[in-house]
């Protein structure tokens, strides 16, 4: 019975890790959380409405960080916060996210 958490965890645990670290997301994730975690959240200027990330879709977040990045997608703050992100520490804190339940 013992074997067979612990094989189960090992799965879930590869899982994670083949997408993305989630643990060093987490760490990553602490200043994004800052905004991103207040809950109705209103950025004052300009009005925007700061998007809820928890139990977002993986592939999704990873496509908007990297299009702020790029600057295809413009956002002053969030193109400043993905400004310095590499293509690892995006993945992670996709998988980071992504680990949330809604
Ligand atoms: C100063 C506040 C602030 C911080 C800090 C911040 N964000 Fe954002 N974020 C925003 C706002 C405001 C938007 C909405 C921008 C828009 O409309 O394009 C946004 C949008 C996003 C989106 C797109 C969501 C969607 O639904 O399209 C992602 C993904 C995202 N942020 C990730 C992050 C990550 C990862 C970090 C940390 C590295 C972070 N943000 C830090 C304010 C912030």
């Amino acid at each position: 019975m013992k074997k067979l958490l612990i094989l189960t965890l090992m799965i879930s645990s590869f899982h994670v890790m083949a997408a993305g670290d989630a643990e060093n997301g987490k760490k990553l994730a602490y200043t994004c959380t800052g905004c991103h975690g207040i809950p109705f959240y209103q950025n004052t200027n300009p009005q925007y409405h700061v998007p809820r990330l928890g139990g977002q879709n993986e592939a999704y977040i990873v496509a908007a960080l990297k299009a702020y990045r790029s600057g295809e997608r413009s956002h002053n703050t969030m193109q400043a916060q993905a400004g310095n992100l590499t293509d690892q520490d995006i993945a992670d804190i996709a998988a980071y996210f992504s680990t949330f339940k809604k």
